[in-house]
């Protein structure tokens, strides 16, 4: 029933939403516990919120009511004050979705076998979502996708649900949806959900802004844009700068190291400058969930509207040929020492993404291993995160860490830094290893000590 104000009249639903965000009162249901949707949850009720958190996964939901984080990077400190409070509980029962006033998407969207985009897990969670819509809900999706999809997919997927219970329900008069993107960055240090500026955008005005109302409780800098495109753009955007101009360094790096030119001395001389570039660091490879994925749910979309995303392409094509550079680089530094890469003993380090967090989604260190493999080599990792390999999207190793000892890295023939964790103990490598190859430029400080051990790759 649509609530009175102090002078009688009837209160719209947007102005009863909103008054129940202002007065902490609206009920925040944020689906998919990960990456996203965790430290969003947290954000929120530390902003005063209660908040109920969903996951089809029932392993995450036990942690939650233990306090105990599933998230390395994000410690317990911040799933303990959850556990204990009675404005948090996270449940693996979608029935309750009607019971929150603003549901927040944080679902994957991965990519299928053919590079085009996987809504599966979208289109789930909004016929999830359309069982129980009611009047008077906000619900925004978080997950990164191209421009359109919440308007046009996610948006029809949940009326289509509620059809049978509630088919009268008109979006932006009874119920609201919006886009807003995560700009997460897992293992950064210097910013966190609360600090990084959060955009919104909705399917119309009162859906932007009641999104951003909520945002701004747990967010110090919301913008909203003018619709869900944008802000769905927005983030491709963002990923696809990334994904190309690691390319561009990816490429200057194999091409000046041919010319004997150090190409990390160069990227942090040209940054130098305080102007108009941006310095971005060359690697193995790309990894995550985002930048290696993101920009080809624009090239699919593309294909309708009949333009080629030809910057996106090339980016890719640069960036998925790095570890068989490294590769290349390996065997062309084992031969400088006498050796071939078939019989040696590799370890590569890290097999994480990125440094300091645990998620190998992606990550270039399972095509190094699995390329090395196929040339002959005997091939170990080590990863103080990463105990035991998990399945991927294209890859099951089914290896287990080893420990960094004197003893274990003078037994290989070579080690290969794939990924630059804090925790590894550089001095102790460089002392012990037979030769290193560096793909992160960690070893730098050692230069002098290493003298022909080292090859930058
Ligand atoms: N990880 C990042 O740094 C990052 C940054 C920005 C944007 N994103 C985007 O955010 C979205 C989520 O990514 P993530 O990294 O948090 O993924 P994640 O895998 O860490 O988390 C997704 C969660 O959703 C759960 N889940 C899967 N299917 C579900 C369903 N049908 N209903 C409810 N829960 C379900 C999973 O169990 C998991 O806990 C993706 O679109 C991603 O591209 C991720």
């Amino acid at each position: 029933m649509t609530p009175a104000t102090a002078t009688g009249e009837k209160m719209s639903v947007s102005a009863s939403l909103e008054q129940k965000i202002v007065a902490n009162e609206a009920v925040v249901g944020v689906v998919g516990m990960g990456y996203v949707g965790l430290p969003l949850a947290s954000a929120l009720h530390e902003g005063g919120l209660p908040v109920i958190g969903f996951d089809v996964d029932p392993s995450k939901i036990d942690a939650l009511a233990e306090g105990t984080n599933y998230l390395k990077h994000l410690g317990d400190e911040m799933t303990k004050p959850l556990a204990a409070s009675d404005r948090f509980e996270a449940t693996v029962d979608f029935g309750r979705l009607g019971e929150a006033d603003v549901i927040l998407v944080a679902v994957p969207t991965p990519l299928g076998r053919h590079q085009e985009p996987d809504l599966s897990y979208v289109i789930n969670t909004a016929t999830a979502i359309g069982k129980t819509l009611r009047a008077g809900q906000l619900v925004v999706l978080e997950s990164t996708t191209y421009p359109g999809t919440t308007r046009d997919e996610f948006l029809p997927a949940m009326l289509e649900a509620a059809k049978g219970h509630a088919p009268d329900l008109v979006p932006g008069r009874d119920f609201f949806v919006a886009f807003s993107p995560e700009r997460e960055d897992p293992g950064r240090k210097s910013h966190s959900t609360s600090t990084i500026p959060k955009l919104v955008g909705g399917i119309d005005d009162d859906s932007t802004r009641l999104s951003a109302m909520v945002y701004r409780k747990g967010v110090e800098q919301v913008v909203e844009v003018s619709s869900a495109e944008v802000a769905e753009a927005a983030k491709l955007l963002e990923n696809i700068f990334r994904a190309v101009n690691i390319a561009l360094v990816n490429e200057m790096k194999v091409v000046l190291t041919e010319m004997g030119v150090d190409v990390w001395e160069v990227v942090r001389a040209a940054a130098t400058k305080p102007f108009g570039y941006m310095p971005f660091f060359p690697g193995p490879g790309l990894g995550g969930h985002c930048i290696p994925i993101d920009p080809f749910y624009l090239t699919w979309k593309a294909k309708e509207v009949g333009r080629p995303t030809r910057f996106i392409e090339l980016a890719g094509q640069v960036n998925t040929r790095m570890p068989s550079y490294v590769v290349d680089r390996t065997a062309w530094a084992l031969n400088e020492h006498g050796k071939a890469v078939k019989g040696s003993k590799i370890c590569v380090l890290g097999l994480a993404y990125k440094p300091d967090v645990d998620d190998t989604r992606e990550s270039p260190s399972f095509e190094i291993i699995d390329l090395l493999r196929e040339r002959g080599a005997d091939v170990s990792y080590s990863d103080p995160l990463v105990p035991q390999t998990v399945p991927v999207r294209k890859h099951d190793l089914k290896m287990t860490s080893v420990e960094l000892t004197p003893e274990s890295l003078e037994s290989f023939d070579a080690i290969v830094v794939s990924t630059n964790h804090a925790d590894f103990d550089y001095a102790l490598i460089a002392k012990h290893a037979r030769l290193v190859i560096d793909t992160r430029d960690a070893l730098r400080a050692f230069d002098a000590e290493l003298g022909d051990r080292i090859v930058r790759a």
